[in-house]
């Protein structure tokens, strides 16, 4: 028989896998890149030691252990604690340099980035489009795999992840994207 506790524990673990493993109500599921995709984004945005990359929905953190792997400073942020414990356990020998954030990747603090990845649904996208806005600087570079970014021009693509220009704001611009 389901007593009145034992209801209430399974619609609490039922909330949070939906949210932390389904992606419900955020940004996008737990779905990791493919290794090549990976080297494909860290290629396309030319991610060297001087970078400070952020990836907004760090997963696993594989996007932040290639990034790291080539010297750059990497901050993450991912809404699922048990994500947020494994990748950084799996960056602990770049723990000098790495900072994984347990939170909503749409209060990110942006100022510090010189690279910017994003693996998310097509509706977080225009938020996150806002969110990055304010912090557009000549040497930004900005990578979302699979995804556009509503009417930010595309800079050029290689597989599934997308270069894109946030250095120009008039979204009648060719090539604009989304
Ligand atoms: C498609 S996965 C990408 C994971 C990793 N970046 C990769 O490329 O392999 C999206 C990740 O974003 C996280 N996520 C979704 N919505 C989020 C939100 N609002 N704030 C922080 N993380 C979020 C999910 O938990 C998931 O780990």
């Amino acid at each position: 028989m389901i007593t009145l506790p034992l209801l209430i524990l399974m619609v609490v673990v039922l909330f949070f896998f939906c949210r932390w493993f389904l992606g419900i109500g955020v940004g996008a599921p737990f779905v990791p890149l493919h290794h090549r995709d990976v080297e494909d984004g860290i290629n396309l945005a030319q991610v060297t030691a001087n970078d400070v990359v952020v990836d907004l929905g760090s997963g696993d953190g594989r996007i932040l252990i290639a990034a790291a792997k080539r010297g750059a400073t990497v901050i993450g942020y991912e809404i699922n604690p048990l994500l947020v414990w494994w990748s950084r356990f799996r960056l602990r020998r770049f723990k000098n340099r790495t900072h994984i954030y347990c939170g909503n990747l749409l209060q990110a603090d942006l100022s510090q980035a010189s690279v910017i990845f994003i693996f998310g649904l097509g509706p977080i996208m225009p938020r996150v489009v806002e969110l990055i806005r304010p912090h557009a600087h000549p040497r930004l570079r900005v990578v979302s795999f699979a995804f556009s970014l509503p009417g930010v021009p595309l800079l050029a693509q290689k597989g599934i992840a997308k270069l894109y220009d946030f250095k120009i704001h008039d979204s009648s611009s060719v090539g604009v994207d989304g």
